[in-house]
């Protein structure tokens, strides 16, 4: 499920890749928010099979959201500020 903006809108945008697709979040936004706020709308598959992930605890603690990023290595998607020109990859 995407995650729908309901305030702070009009803060400038920026724009980042995803699993090699162009997206755009805004500044300020987590790596997570941003991945959320996506089409793709999720952070991966569950490997348990029941759907998908989004997160856990979004304050760095879980360790439930790694992402991959260019020149960075993995980072926490919810501790990890979206940047302008990212290249992130969920898997
Ligand atoms: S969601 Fe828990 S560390 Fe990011």
């Amino acid at each position: 499920m995407k995650l729908v903006r309901l305030r702070d809108a009009a803060r400038p945008r920026i724009g980042l890749t995803l699993d090699g697709q162009a997206i755009e979040a805004q500044q300020g936004d987590t790596l997570l928010t941003a991945l959320l706020a996506a089409e793709a709308g999720h952070l991966r598959d569950s490997e348990f099979g029941d759907g998908h992930r989004a997160g856990f605890c979004l304050m760095g603690a879980c360790q439930d959201c790694w992402v991959a990023v260019e020149g960075m290595g993995r980072v926490r998607a919810c501790a990890t500020l979206a940047a302008q020109g990212m290249e992130v990859r969920r898997g």
